[in-house]
């Protein structure tokens, strides 16, 4: 088995067994939310995921980094880095909303290419796979992005900024000179699903601001293994911690970015 293969199988395992406690907290009177501002929370779930996820990462691979949304992690030195969002959406998830996964991606040296990911709804039982050179999955089933040519006939997805209320630069400038040129735009409130979501054709495209990381690791491999475009605004290489991406079915990109280059 390859190295790829071998990260593939164990996320794919991680995922779903950091999907079984989040489902067990969902929509519990038990469930604690705690707040790392008034918009940006945490909930005992999410840090019951990622400590299952990391000791579970650790286990299997020792000699590998990890970077976690909230805290756990370690560097290992120059070789794979597990990007680990233990619940994505967790907005979402603190309302009883059921749209948040997990997101587990991977890149070979903390500056090189994303070469796996995983993300999984616990929802809906849905697990997007992808690795290097290998394709885009759901539940095994190879997918691919949408056809559509047209901006104008597309529905995209984007989020906004946790400080949207103190900074300027929140997405909103961006959001009122797109939202008349598409068929629609989605809050859907989990990046790490818009863009699986991308991937597999139901949305055209996906753009947001102040991203990180773990938020999107698994995500742009998935959507360019699917045959779709990620770039910054500006058409450059993604830069997982640049906090500026796009992704989309690549036929709608230029489109794109003319209109979010234009500030
Ligand atoms: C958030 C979600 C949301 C996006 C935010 C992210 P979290 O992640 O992905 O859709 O708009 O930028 O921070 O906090 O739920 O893990
Ligand atoms: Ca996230
Ligand atoms: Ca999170």
């Amino acid at each position: 088995m390859t190295d790829l293969a071998r990260m593939e199988d164990a996320a794919r395992d991680i995922a779903r067994g950091a999907g079984d406690i989040l489902l067990k907290g969902f929509r519990s009177a038990s469930t604690v939310v705690s707040y790392k501002s008034r918009t940006n929370l945490v909930t005992d779930a999410d840090r019951a995921s990622e400590d299952f996820i990391y000791r579970e990462l650790s286990d299997a691979f020792p000699d590998h980094s990890i970077v976690a949304e909230e805290g756990s992690g370690k560097d290992a030195g120059d070789g794979f880095v597990w990007y680990v969002d233990p619940l994505d959406g967790t907005n979402n998830y603190a309302h009883g909303i059921d749209q948040f996964c997990v997101s587990l991606g991977v890149t070979r040296g903390h500056a090189g290419p994303v070469v796996m990911g995983v993300i999984f709804d616990p929802c809906r039982g849905e697990m997007f796979t992808a690795t290097e050179g290998g394709g885009a999955f759901l539940n095994g089933n190879a997918v691919a992005v949408s056809e559509t040519g047209e901006l104008g006939y597309s529905i995209l997805a984007t989020g906004f900024p946790y400080d949207k209320d103190v900074n300027e630069d929140n997405n909103l400038r961006e959001f009122g000179r797109i939202m008349p040129r598409v068929q629609g735009i989605r809050r859907m409130g989990s990046a790490a699903l818009d863009m699986a979501s991308v991937a597999c054709g139901r949305f055209e495209g996906y753009w947001e601001r102040g991203i990180k990381s773990w938020d999107i690791a698994a995500g742009v491999l998935l959507v360019r293994e699917a045959g779709g475009a990620v770039t910054g605004y500006r058409g450059e290489e993604p830069d997982l911690n640049g906090g500026r991406i796009a992704a989309t079915n690549g036929r709608v990109h230029s489109e794109l970015l003319k209109l979010l280059a234009s500030d």
